[in-house]
């Protein structure tokens, strides 16, 4: 059986909810392009995730999983570097979800604020149900299976792993007590060696006595080094240093997606449901229409009116996608008038159409070839799957359900 890295391991989903904005790509998706060449990544739809609140008209959800996976594949997640897959092509993340489910305490889900929150922003939906209820622990599940050590979520889902931690230490403490523990872990120390059993015991006992997290990483690290101990052996001591059982379930650390700085259409957050978005993938003319018609400095009345770029989502917009000299040119054009809106909008709608050249490029040849995308799918399926099983297999020894 494999070891895994996991602090090279990356995990993160997204609900399928339909095309992508251009939100979406400065903001979590420029971020996954970027971390593919760091880590091992895994990227997954979270068609079960979208269930738990469209059960009741589920007739958008294949389209939209499609319409997603080509906007990852134009923004450049390459399934070279990462693994892509449903996550409802997995089964293993239910079984991992129900395993779980016999450990978490009902109120840790009912305490986590997103599900009061939600309930009250979705009040047409009827989401008092076991489903919604569970949402965040099936998160726990699809982050736990693949024991990834890092997930790049946005704000309002740290909450989310938060509790996986939780779920994880609860796990490790009521099925990493294996009978033996100590002395088990004591004979793995020794099998390393007599100085790297000294360094262990001495970084074990920093990390216990004065809780150096210095300590914790560098004890990690030389177990991570070690070639003559047992997979087994590792999750002990890796548990050890903590004075816990094994680690058979890492806890994660979620890595916060920067803050999109790109605006909506009116200066607010660019979101589907403030429909003030210009999607990943839109038409030249469709983007040139949606910038022509956005709102500038109420103050800005007529062309001879001086304006106040602060005032103004076009400024925001530059922000994101002018140079220097453009952005000067806009501050002082609009502030002594010496400059129109739609003029000041033309280099905006250039910069975002060069910008999306290359998405549409990628783009098309998926949508020419729908058969490449379910190869690609099919391929981070089997490779998530055999990740996957690797963990299960190890739960259900650990729940005593290892026999055949
Ligand atoms: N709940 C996440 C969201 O709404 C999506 C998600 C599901 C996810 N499972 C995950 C994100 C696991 C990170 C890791 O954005
Ligand atoms: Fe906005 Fe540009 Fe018009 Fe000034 S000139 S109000 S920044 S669109």
């Amino acid at each position: 059986m494999s070891s895994v890295d996991s602090q090279q391991r990356i995990l993160s989903g997204m609900r399928p909810t339909g095309k992508l904005h251009l939100g979406h790509y400065h903001g979590v998706l420029k971020n996954w392009v970027k971390l593919q060449h760091e880590f091992e990544c895994f990227f997954f739809v979270a068609d079960w995730h979208a269930l738990t609140t469209q059960y009741d008209d589920p007739s958008g959800i294949e389209q939209s999983v499609w319409d997603m996976v080509v906007d990852w594949l134009a923004a450049g997640v390459n399934p070279g570097s990462s693994t892509m897959f449903i996550q409802s092509q997995v089964p293993e993340h239910a079984e991992l979800h129900l395993l779980l489910s016999m450990i978490t305490p009902l109120g840790w889900l009912e305490r986590i604020p997103t599900y009061k929150d939600q309930q009250e922003k979705l009040r047409e939906k009827d989401l008092a149900t076991y489903g919604f209820l569970g949402y965040p622990l099936l998160q726990s599940a699809d982050i736990l299976l693949y024991r990834a050590g890092k997930v790049p979520v946005g704000a309002d889902q740290v909450s989310h792993v938060e509790i996986t931690r939780e779920i994880a230490r609860r796990f490790n403490h009521i099925y990493g007590r294996e009978p033996g523990f100590e002395d088990l872990a004591e004979a793995a120390i020794v099998k390393m060696g007599k100085k790297n059993a000294k360094l262990y015991r001495s970084l074990k006992k920093r990390y216990q006595e004065e809780g150096s997290t210095e300590a914790l990483e560098i004890a990690r690290a030389l177990l991570k080094e070690q070639q003559n101990i047992s997979l087994g052996d590792r999750e002990r001591l890796y548990g050890y240093i903590e004075g816990g059982g094994k680690v058979i379930l890492p806890e994660p650390q979620p890595l916060l997606t920067p803050e999109s700085k790109m605006p909506g259409l009116d200066g607010q957050k660019m979101s589907k449901s403030y429909n003030n978005y210009i999607g990943l993938r839109e038409d030249r003319d469709s983007v040139a229409q949606k910038v022509r018609t956005m709102q500038t400095d109420p103050q800005r009345v007529r062309r001879t009116d001086p304006g106040e770029p602060e005032k103004c989502p076009v400024w925001g917009m530059h922000k994101v996608y002018s140079d220097e000299a453009t952005c000067a040119w806009v501050q002082d054009g609009c502030r002594s008038a010496g400059i129109g809106c739609l003029e000041c909008k033309t280099p905006l709608i250039e910069a975002i159409v060069e910008e999306q050249k290359p998405l549409h490029e990628r783009a098309k040849e998926y949508e020419d070839n729908p058969d490449l995308v379910y190869s690609i799918l099919q391929e981070g399926r089997e490779h998530a799957r055999d990740a996957a099983r690797d963990t299960l297999e190890e739960v259900r020894e650990a729940m005593g359900l290892g026999y055949r």
